[in-house]
């Protein structure tokens, strides 16, 4: 997709799903309708959704659109545990040369994980993004799923005993849903 095109399409779609998650309290719903929106915004994606942090070691899938994804992955593992680890925004332009890389789908080219990152720096879900393109990611992809990031981000701190991070429980425990 050619850059102009992208910002336009992304100028079309954000404005809409900020409307309708911004009084949102529910983070399966917020999560769920910007999977939806995102997904059928851009031809170029065949996975849109999140991976929930449910224990340490472990993120389970949850509000998705697209192919089959991985039920469970393990935080040494794929693109998505690289992000629970290094905690940042990672653009894999070509997953065939990421051994790491959990291919879901033999169709994904390329690929965005994003971390929902907690008051305490755990990071408590994972927003990821597969496209049928190699190097479908850039700095304007970033720019904007970033900034729906931020407004998935105060969700958890509505629900603080049902999301602690390390730390607040006292026991080492943490994160579910
Ligand atoms: N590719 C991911 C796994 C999830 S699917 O893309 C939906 C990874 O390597 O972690």
């Amino acid at each position: 997709m050619n850059e102009k095109k992208k910002e336009e399409t992304y100028g079309r779609i954000i404005p809409p799903i900020v409307e309708m998650i911004k009084d949102e309290k529910d983070l399966i719903t917020a999560m769920s309708t910007i999977s939806c929106e995102l997904y059928h915004a851009f031809e170029h994606w065949n996975w849109v959704g999140f991976y929930r942090r449910v224990d340490e070691r472990t993120l389970k899938v949850g509000p998705y659109q697209g192919g089959h994804g991985c039920l469970t992955i393990d935080v040494d593992r794929g693109v998505c545990g690289a992000c629970v680890r290094e905690k940042s925004i990672l653009m894999i332009s070509d997953v065939s040369k990421v051994e790491s890389h959990i291919a879901c789908s033999p169709e994904t080219k390329s690929e965005m994980v994003l971390p929902i990152i907690g008051n305490m720096g755990t990071v408590l879900a994972v927003f990821d993004l597969d496209s049928t393109e190699i190097g479908a990611f850039d700095a304007t992809d970033k720019e904007f799923l970033s900034g729906l990031v931020d407004w998935i981000r105060p969700l958890y701190d509505q629900f603080p005993g049902r999301f602690l991070e390390v730390g607040q429980s006292g026991k080492g425990s943490n994160f579910a849903i």
